[in-house]
């Protein structure tokens, strides 16, 4: 019995970190499809065979369709891009940078012309970059885009957290914003146990030394795969603000988002705390920072406009 598709959702990439998304995300029964596209061969189709098959067993209905080919992708509400390549030894980061500007470039451009009113939440490294390329490219307004990296490094800090507290992980909530990696801004004015400040319960330099830990926890795990890079936390983030999108349940949370004004901060796509709906980033929520996080904010800005030039120094076609 055939229906009519209300709900989609398309990942591009069946890598570790896509097919996990892909799976988190039918897993929740929440769209009447999830398309995953790779562009090699049988991968994403014999891992939507194998995804199917457990539907039976976890008791969801959504259907994973695994394909080479866009077509498939008309009609999505919302799209995670995870294509792209990861940083090879003798690669440079604008190497990197060069290669995954032309995927990340081609994947948008089919996606839009499919699905021209969608969501889309780029996952691709690097990611401030890679996220204004997609706006750019995609025509779409700067609202329908979006980076994940806030959600998964304010969840790594909160487990660090606990782990540091010996307390319930899911008594913490912990905040970071600015950009992935370096210029992170942790925000320890907003990170709470229970009702309690952080501030009151560690003292400022084992702060610090959880915030270093959380700054490095992508390396961290890296080192310890030696081949690849995490992909269970990271795909949870990315389907979460699938979720909020495609379901339209407000849901605030840390996202790389463009700024027009918020802070004092304009032109930029920088990690702040948005609320998410079906609206895309509906609203950038303004926080009271002290002095040090704002200025750091403002710093983490800077940083990312000057990545952001470099950009504008590759010649992709
Ligand atoms: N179109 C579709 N898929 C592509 C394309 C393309 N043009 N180019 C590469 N891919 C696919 C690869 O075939 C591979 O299956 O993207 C997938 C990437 O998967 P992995 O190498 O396993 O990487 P993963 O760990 O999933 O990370 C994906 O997330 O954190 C970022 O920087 C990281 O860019 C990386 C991305």
């Amino acid at each position: 019995m055939g229906h009519e598709i209300t709900k989609k959702v398309t990942v591009v990439g069946a890598g570790k970190y896509g097919s996990t998304a892909v799976q988190r995300l039918a897993g929740w029964d929440i769209a009447d499809e999830v398309v995953m596209v790779d562009i090699v061969e049988g991968l994403p189709q014999g891992l939507a065979l194998d995804m199917n098959q457990s539907r039976p067993i976890e008791g969801y209905r959504t259907r994973v369709i695994g394909t080479n080919d866009y077509d498939a992708t008309a009609g999505s509400d919302v799209a995670i891009i995870t294509a792209g390549l990861p940083r090879k030894p003798g690669m440079s980061r604008m190497d990197l940078l060069a290669v995954n500007t032309r995927i990340v470039k081609q994947v948008t451009e089919q996606l839009v012309e499919r699905s021209p009113d969608m969501t889309i939440i780029v996952v691709t490294n690097p990611l401030d970059q890679m996220t204004l390329l997609t706006a750019d490219v995609s025509g779409l307004p700067r609202n329908k885009v979006m980076g994940q990296a806030g959600i998964l490094d304010s969840s790594r800090f909160a487990h660090f957290i606990a782990d540091r507290l010996d307390v319930d992980v899911l008594s913490v909530r912990a905040l970071t914003l600015g950009s992935h990696g370096e210029t992170m801004v942790p925000v320890p004015s907003q990170c709470f146990v229970g009702d309690t400040p952080l501030s009151e319960l560690l003292a400022p330099d084992e702060i610090d030394a959880l915030v270093e830990r959380t700054r490095g926890g992508g390396a961290e795990i890296v080192g310890l795969l030696k081949t690849g890079s995490a992909y269970y936390a990271p795909s949870s983030a990315a389907a979460v603000m699938a979720r909020a999108i495609l379901t339209g349940e407000p849901y605030n949370a840390p996202v790389c988002a463009w700024l027009s004004g918020q802070y004092g901060i304009s032109g930029v796509y920088l990690g702040v705390l948005a609320r998410l709906g079906a609206g895309g980033v509906e609203e950038v929520i303004e926080l009271p920072l002290t002095d040090t996080e704002r200025r750091d904010l403002h710093g983490a800005a800077e940083a990312v406009r000057a990545k952001v030039a470099e950009l504008a120094e590759l010649v992709v076609d």
